[in-house]
C-alpha cells in the first residue's frame, strides 16, 4: 500500500546509487526488486503450504514502510555466506583459555570477532575482564599489558578483515568505571587512535552516588585465589576482588566528561539501569552494547533489527488536518515482528554460540525511522512538547503492537526457550510495565521473543529505502547537502542529497514557499530538546535508542555535565553527545556505515 505522496516523488540519484552499491544483487535495479528477494527469503521459514501467502504479505509490508536492517536487505536470499544480523556482542575473557563463565581467552575472542565481522556483523565487547596493566601474570612471571593495549589489536584486526557485503566493520568497546585502567581507557582516543571503535564507560549506580556524595571509589579487579595480581600495592579485599587504587569519584567523572566534551567520546552506559530493566534479568547479565548502543546485549547476543518508516503514515502532510494514521501503523506491526522472527531461522550464524543464544531467547529489535520528518509533516516542531507526546504515543503503540504480535506468534510457534512467565513479568522489569491485558495474554500464550524493540540509527537504509527521511529518532540534520562519493571506477561524483520531508514540501508547495515553522534541524534546537525526545520515547523501548544529543560549541561545561547527571537521574540507559570540536570537526556525520 504505497502512499500517494511517496510514489509522486522520483527516486533521488544518491538513493539509487546507495541502493545499487550496497543492496541490489544481480539484475536488481530498484527497491522493489530487493523487496521481492527479501520477502521470498523470509517466507522460507514458513510451512511450505503457506509460503506463497506469507511472501505476498511480507512484500506488502516492505512496500508499506517496513525496512529491515541493512544486513537483511543486502544478504537475504542471496548466495553470499553472510549473516542477516547487523551486529553482536562478543565476550572477552582474561586468560588464554576459556574461563568458568564461558568467556573465551583474548585471542579466541579475537578470532571469533574476525569471523563475525567477515560475515558482515559489527561487534561490541566488554573488556573489563582483562587484568589491568602491570598486574602480574603468574604463569609467565611477566607483567600484563592491560585492556587498552589489547583493544589496539582488535582495532587493527577490524581494519584488516574485509567485511561481507561492502560494509566497514564497526566495534564498541566498554570498560567498567571501576576498572583500574579506566583512565587510560577514557583517554585512549585523545590522539585520534582506535578509529574502528566507539568507546563507552560502563557506569554503576554506586559510582554515580559517589559522584554526588563527593566520595572515593575503589578501582578493582577480580583474581582467582593464588593468581596474584599484585601491582603497585594492590591488595585483596577478601571477596575475590583486588583493590588497586582509590580515587575521588568526582575526579574520575570529570575526566570522562572532559574527554566527551572535547571529542565526543567516551559515551556512557548506565549498567545497573540496563540490567534492572532487562526482561531477561533472571537469566543473563549485560555488560556491553552493539556498536551504536541501541542494543545492550549479553555475550553472543545479536541485533535482529528492522525499522518502520513513520513518514509513510502521515496523511495530508503539511496541511492543517495532517494526521498520523494509527490504524495503518498498527496493522503493519505484526508482519514486521513475524519477519524478524523468521530472520533468526534463515540467517547464517558466524558462530554456533551466537545461534544457540538467539534460539534460546529470540531477541528482535523493531523500531522506527523518519521520526523527525514525520513530525515536520504533521506540523509538530521536534523540540516542542506536542511533538514529544506524539513520539511517545507512536512508541507506545509500537510497544503494545509488537508484544501482542509476539504473544500471538508464541501461540502458533511456541515461546522462546527461556521464557518463564513469573520471572519475566517480575516487578521492576520492562515487561512488568506493559498494560494488564497484554501481561495477561503473555501469561496465557507465552512470548515468542524476549525483547522486541530498538531504535537503530538507520544510517544507510534510510538513504536507500526511505528517500533520505531523517534517521531513526533523530531530527533532520540538514534539508539539503552535497555529498562527494567515490565511485566503483575510482572517480568521484557529487550528489545533491535532499531530506525527504523537504523534498515533499517543495514538490507540493513549490520552490518559493517558505518552510513551515515545524521544519527544524538538529543544530537549531537545544541540547535539552534532544535529550527530552529520548526521555519521551525511552519508557516504551525494551532495549535502547541510538541517539546523538547535539550540543553547541559554546555550551557551558557545567551544563554539559548536567545533561549526563539528568540522564542518569531520569533512568536513561546511556547517553552520547556531540559538540563540535578540534579533533573531529564541526559537523557530525551521522553514524556513517562504510
Ligand atoms: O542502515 P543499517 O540498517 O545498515 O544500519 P544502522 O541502523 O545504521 O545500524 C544498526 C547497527 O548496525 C549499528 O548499531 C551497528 O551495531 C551496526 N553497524 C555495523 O556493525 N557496521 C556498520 N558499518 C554500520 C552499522
Amino acid at each position: 500500500m504505497p502512499t500517494l505522496h511517496r510514489t509522486a516523488l522520483p527516486a533521488q540519484p544518491i538513493s539509487q546509487d546507495v541502493l545499487r552499491e550496497k543492496y541490489a544483487k544481480g539484475d536488481e535495479r530498484e527497491a522493489a526488486d530487493v523487496f521481492r528477494r527479501v520477502a521470498r527469503a523470509l517466507a522460507a521459514a514458513e510451512v511450505p503450504e503457506q509460503r506463497a501467502t506469507w511472501e505476498a504479505g511480507f512484500l506488502a509490508a516492505l512496500e508499506g514502510g517496513f525496512i529491515p536492517a541493512g544486513r537483511i536487505l543486502s544478504a537475504a536470499g542471496t548466495t553470499l555466506e553472510a549473516t542477516l544480523i547487523n551486529c553482536f556482542v562478543q565476550p572477552v575473557g582474561d586468560a588464554i583459555a576459556e574461563d568458568d563463565d564461558g568467556h573465551p581467552g583474548i585471542y579466541t575472542a579475537l578470532t571469533e570477532a574476525a569471523e563475525t565481522m567477515r560475515r558482515g556483523g559489527g561487534v561490541g565487547y566488554d573488556f573489563s575482564r582483562i587484568r589491568p596493566r602491570g598486574a602480574r601474570v603468574r604463569s609467565t612471571q611477566s607483567s600484563a599489558s592491560g585492556p587498552v593495549s589489547y583493544m589496539r589489536v582488535f582495532d587493527r584486526s577490524c581494519e584488516t578483515v574485509e567485511s561481507a557485503g561492502a560494509r566497514r566493520g564497526a566495534q564498541m568497546a566498554v570498560l567498567r568505571c571501576d576498572h583500574p585502567d579506566i583512565e587510560e581507557f577514557i583517554h585512549a582516543k585523545d590522539a585520534g587512535d582506535l578509529r574502528n571503535f566507539n568507546l563507552s564507560v560502563g557506569i554503576t549506580d554506586a559510582f554515580m552516588q559517589a559522584v554526588q556524595a563527593d566520595a572515593e571509589v575503589e578501582l578493582l579487579h577480580r583474581a582467582e585465589p593464588g593468581d596474584a595480581q599484585k601491582a603497585d600495592g594492590a591488595h585483596p579485599r577478601g571477596d575475590g576482588l583486588w583493590v588497586y587504587r582509590r580515587v575521588p569519584a568526582r575526579a574520575l567523572w570529570d575526566q570522562i566528561m572532559r574527554a566527551t566534551y572535547d571529542h565526543a567520546e567516551p559515551g556512557v552506559l548506565f549498567l545497573d539501569r540496563i540490567n534492572a530493566d532487562n526482561n531477561l534479568g533472571y537469566c543473563e547479565a549485560i555488560a556491553a552494547t552493539n556498536p551504536c548502543a541501541e542494543q545492550p546485549l549479553p555475550p553472543y547476543g545479536c541485533c535482529c533489527l528492522g525499522s518502520i518508516d513513520l513518514t509513510r503514515f502521515v496523511r495530508q502532510p503539511f496541511e492543517a488536518d495532517a494526521r498520523f494514521d494509527e490504524a495503518a501503523f498498527d496493522a503493519l506491526i505484526p508482519t514486521c515482528v513475524r519477519m524478524l522472527d523468521n530472520v533468526l531461522d534463515v540467517s547464517i550464524w558466524p558462530l554456533p554460540r551466537q545461534r544457540e543464544e538467539a534460539m534460546a531467547k529470540r531477541r528482535i529489535g523493531l523500531g522506527f525511522t523518519g521520526l523527525g520528518d514525520a513530525l515536520a509533516m504533521l506540523g509538530l516542531r521536534y523540540d516542542e512538547e506536542p511533538a514529544r507526546q506524539m513520539a511517545a504515543r507512536i512508541a507506545e503503540r509500537l510497544r503494545d503492537g509488537a508484544y501482542a504480535a509476539s504473544a500471538e506468534l508464541a501461540r502458533e510457534r511456541g515461546a522462546f526457550a527461556l521464557f518463564n512467565a513469573d520471572l519475566y513479568l517480575q516487578r521492576g522489569r520492562f515487561a512488568a510495565r506493559l498494560p494488564a491485558a497484554l501481561r495477561e495474554r503473555i501469561r496465557r500464550h507465552g512470548l515468542r521473543n524476549s525483547h522486541l524493540l530498538s531504535i537503530a540509527p538507520t544510517g544507510t537504509i534510510s538513504l536507500a529505502f526511505a528517500d533520505n527521511a531523517s534517521n531513526g529518532i533523530e531530527p533532520p540534520f540538514s534539508w539539503t547537502y552535497q555529498r562527494k562519493k567515490r565511485m566503483a571506477d575510482g572517480t568521484f561524483r557529487e550528489f545533491a542529497v535532499e531530506d525527504h520531508a523537504w523534498r515533499l514540501f517543495r514538490h507540493l508547495h513549490g520552490p518559493e514557499a517558505p518552510l513551515p515553522p515545524a521544519f527544524v534541524t538538529a543544530l537549531e534546537m537545544s541540547a535539552q530538546s534532544h535529550a527530552a525526545m529520548v526521555s519521551a520515547v525511552a519508557p516504551f523501548v525494551d532495549t535502547s535508542i541510538s541517539k546523538t544529543v547535539n550540543v553547541p560549541a559554546d555550551y557551558p561545561y557545567a551544563a554539559f555535565q548536567d545533561l549526563y547527571l539528568q540522564a542518569w537521574q531520569s533512568g536513561l540507559k546511556g547517553l552520547a553527545t556531540y559538540r563540535p570540536n578540534a579533533v573531529l570537526g564541526a559537523v557530525l556525520s551521522v553514524p556513517q556505515p562504510a
